[in-house]
């Protein structure tokens, strides 16, 4: 079980909220994730953790509204971005929240179960659009827009990958144990042989094919998409 800890800016009062939070993740070290809960859409805030800590955090969302906005936080070593740091990230981090997620479900925790599998389908969405809308289009760009090039077949898995998340959520709004287990495994083999295509050949590809500093440019459109 993934135990991190919780920030909730709700309880720290407006008027020295944003400071807080600052500070907070400003202390995370390399590797070091916290959590926070936030009472609206946390973009300004992540444009100001790129301005004022730049390369020092990563990040990815588990909540997007309307009550509460929930975002992951990992500290990093303050060096130039690239595609496989941030999203190699996101990929572990997606299957912890389901692995947590199954061993809730067969705990019996049924509640905290579908928040993990919500937190997982909202973290798998979003990782699914940055990389369709921003991460292949600038590749294509880079290489020409190749006609059958690798971000198609890609794109193309997405569209499993998000059939995927739709069961999963199914059954544990069912409260379906055999119906989550099984809904998972098809997952996890589809994601597992898509993830290890971009880890070991299509993101290295991106960073060797983008120099920086436009490297880092694409992975900070990423981060605040
Ligand atoms: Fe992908
Ligand atoms: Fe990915």
């Amino acid at each position: 079980m993934t135990t991190i800890p919780v920030l909730d800016g709700r309880e720290i009062p407006p008027e020295t909220r944003l400071q807080e939070i600052m500070a907070r993740l400003a202390a995370l070290g390399p590797g070091e994730s916290l959590v926070l809960v936030a009472p609206h859409d946390p973009n300004k805030l992540l444009r100001m953790l790129l301005s004022q800590l730049p390369g020092r955090l990563m990040w990815g969302p588990l909540a997007k509204g309307p009550n509460a906005w929930r975002w992951q936080f990992v500290g990093r070593e303050p060096a130039p971005r690239t595609v496989c740091d941030y999203l190699i990230w996101d990929h572990r981090r997606m299957e912890e929240i389901l692995a947590d997620g199954l061993s809730m479900a067969q705990a019996g925790n049924w509640d905290e179960a579908q928040q993990r599998c919500a937190e997982h389908g909202i973290a798998l969405q979003h990782h699914a659009f940055i990389e369709d809308a921003i991460l292949f289009p600038a590749y294509d760009k880079a290489t020409g827009n190749l006609p059958d090039g690798p971000t198609a077949l890609m794109m193309e898995e997405h569209h499993e990958v998000r059939a995927g998340i739709e069961r999963i959520q199914r059954a544990a709004k069912a409260r379906d144990l055999a119906e989550l287990e099984d809904a998972l495994d098809a997952l996890v083999a589809v994601a597992a042989e898509h993830h290890a295509k971009e880890e070991e050949i299509l993101f290295p590809a991106i960073d060797e094919t983008i120099p920086q500093p436009n490297l880092t440019q694409l992975v900070e459109n990423m981060l605040l998409a």
